[in-house]
């Protein structure tokens, strides 16, 4: 049956319209006939006018047979630009042929992107979905409606547009004051998706430039960076305090002769204990 259809559509590519289907209305007229009767049947909504003439037809079907990603990907620039990139859920996919998914010819109210979004395998997308985000909604995340340039599915949502981002979403749960470059950093450096707290393992010296060593490794991130508060968790950490003596009290004072006074605590002590085993 789809051979002979196929048959069919390739024999009226070939064969340019009769004498008698003169003007330009009447041989639209005609082609739009012949194109539906040789169609296995009407085009999804959104492609409703890619039935009136053979070109309408050729921009998916090459005159050859095959409808080739690159057709499709002509007019469909958000997921060109996905596919080029090798990134979301269409640059992931980017080894199937887009009819493999995307199906036509089955009405005008068929649809072409439909999932089911119990058995959706999310990570499909590049983004898994774990912790507390495998216990919310999918609204909570897709939030954005169908816009009315897309007349499919006009009530549903819309899934494509978001970012593999923790900070495009959690901003405002940022509690933090870092600045520089951790003020860009992902909340993923210090965070899982379960919760907030506790914070997951943070490799200071690879992150920070600076090694916790000995006892300071052993003390909660709060020791060093001072909460504003009990209430207000925001951590300040001003950059001077790399010197031992800005965190520590200058016990010696000037007893130490002075080429030794400069806060160089570690030159006689190491960072676990300030007994010197002497
Ligand atoms: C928007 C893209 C698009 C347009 C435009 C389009 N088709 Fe199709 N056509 C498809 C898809 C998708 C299939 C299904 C292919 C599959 O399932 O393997 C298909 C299948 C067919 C088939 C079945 C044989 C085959 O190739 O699988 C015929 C025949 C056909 N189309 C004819 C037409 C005709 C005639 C027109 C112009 C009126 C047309 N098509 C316009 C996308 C399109
Ligand atoms: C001539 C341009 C054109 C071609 C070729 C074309 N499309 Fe479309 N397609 C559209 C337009 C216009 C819409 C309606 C809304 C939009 O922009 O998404 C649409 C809608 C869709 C939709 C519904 C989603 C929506 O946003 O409403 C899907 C899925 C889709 N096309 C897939 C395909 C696939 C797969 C092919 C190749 C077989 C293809 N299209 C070829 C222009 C085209
Ligand atoms: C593995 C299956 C799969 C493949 C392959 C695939 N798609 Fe999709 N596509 C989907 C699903 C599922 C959706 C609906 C969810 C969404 O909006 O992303 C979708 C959505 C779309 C939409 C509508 C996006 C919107 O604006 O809401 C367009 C257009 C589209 N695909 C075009 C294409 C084109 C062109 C190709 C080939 C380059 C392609 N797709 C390949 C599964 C696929
Ligand atoms: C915690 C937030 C979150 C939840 C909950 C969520 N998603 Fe997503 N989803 C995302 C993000 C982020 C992306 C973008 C990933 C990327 O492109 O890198 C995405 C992408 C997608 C895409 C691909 C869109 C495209 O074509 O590019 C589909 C389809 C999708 N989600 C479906 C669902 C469904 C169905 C559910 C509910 C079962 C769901 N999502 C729940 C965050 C979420
Ligand atoms: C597309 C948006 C989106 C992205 C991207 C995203 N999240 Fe979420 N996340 C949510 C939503 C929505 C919730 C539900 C609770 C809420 O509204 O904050 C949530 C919940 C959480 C929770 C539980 C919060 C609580 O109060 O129990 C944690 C922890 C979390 N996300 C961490 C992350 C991390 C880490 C990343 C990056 C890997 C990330 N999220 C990426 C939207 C997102
Ligand atoms: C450099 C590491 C780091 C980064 C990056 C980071 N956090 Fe944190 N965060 C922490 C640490 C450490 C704690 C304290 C955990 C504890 O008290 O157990 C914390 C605690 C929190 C808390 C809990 C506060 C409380 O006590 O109730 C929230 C909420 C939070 N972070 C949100 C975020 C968000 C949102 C981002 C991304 C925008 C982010 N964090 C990025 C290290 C980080
Ligand atoms: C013994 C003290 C100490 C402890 C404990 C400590 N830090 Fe630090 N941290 C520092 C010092 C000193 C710097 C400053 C490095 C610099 O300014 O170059 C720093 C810098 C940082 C920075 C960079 C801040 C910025 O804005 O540039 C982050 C992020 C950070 N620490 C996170 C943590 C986290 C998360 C923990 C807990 C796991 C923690 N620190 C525990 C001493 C400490
Ligand atoms: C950012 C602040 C900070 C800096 C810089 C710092 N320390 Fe500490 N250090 C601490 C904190 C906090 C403790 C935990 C015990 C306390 O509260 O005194 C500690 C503990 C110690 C202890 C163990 C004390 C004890 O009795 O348990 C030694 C020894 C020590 N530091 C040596 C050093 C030396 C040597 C340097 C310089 C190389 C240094 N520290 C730099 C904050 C700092
Ligand atoms: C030239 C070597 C030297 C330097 C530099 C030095 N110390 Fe000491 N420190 C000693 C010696 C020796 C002792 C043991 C005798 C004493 O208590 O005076 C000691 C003892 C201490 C003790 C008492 C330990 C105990 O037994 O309870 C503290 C606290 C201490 N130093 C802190 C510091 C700090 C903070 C710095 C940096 C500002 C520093 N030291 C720099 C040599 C040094």
């Amino acid at each position: 049956m789809r051979k002979l259809g196929l048959i069919l559509t390739l024999l009226f590519l070939a064969v340019p319209p009769p004498a008698s289907a003169q003007g330009q209305d009447s041989k639209l007229n005609f082609e739009g006939l012949l194109n539906q009767l040789l169609a296995p049947g009407p085009l999804t909504l959104g492609h409703d006018n890619l039935e009136h003439t053979h070109n309408d037809c050729l921009k998916c079907h090459e005159p050859a047979g095959g409808i080739p990603n690159t057709n499709c990907m002509a007019c469909h620039k958000e997921v060109k630009a996905h596919v080029e990139a090798r990134q979301h859920f269409h640059g992931l996919m980017s080894n199937k042929a887009c009819i493999d998914c995307h199906k036509d010819h089955k009405g005008r109210n068929f649809d072409p992107m439909y999932i089911n979004p119990k058995t959706f395998e999310h990570k499909l997308t590049g983004f898994e979905l774990d912790g507390a985000h495998a216990k919310i909604d999918c609204t909570k995340c897709h939030t954005a409606k169908r816009p009315a340039s897309k007349p499919a599915r006009q009530t549903d949502i819309s899934y494509m547009g978001l970012v593999n981002s923790c900070n495009k979403c959690h901003m405002k749960d940022d509690v933090h004051y870092y600045k520089g470059k951790f003020k860009q950093k992902e909340c993923s450096l210090c965070h899982t998706t379960d919760k907030w707290k506790p914070a997951k393992p943070f490799d200071h010296a690879k992150e920070a430039g600076y090694a916790l060593i000995g006892v300071h490794a052993k003390h909660k991130c709060e020791k060093c960076h001072t909460r504003r508060s009990k209430t207000d968790v925001r951590y300040d950490f001003p950059v001077e305090t790399r010197q031992c003596l800005s965190c520590h009290l200058d016990h010696h004072k000037n007893r130490l002769s002075p080429r030794f006074r400069n806060g160089k605590c570690d030159v006689c002590h190491g960072q676990d204990t300030w007994k010197l085993s002497l």
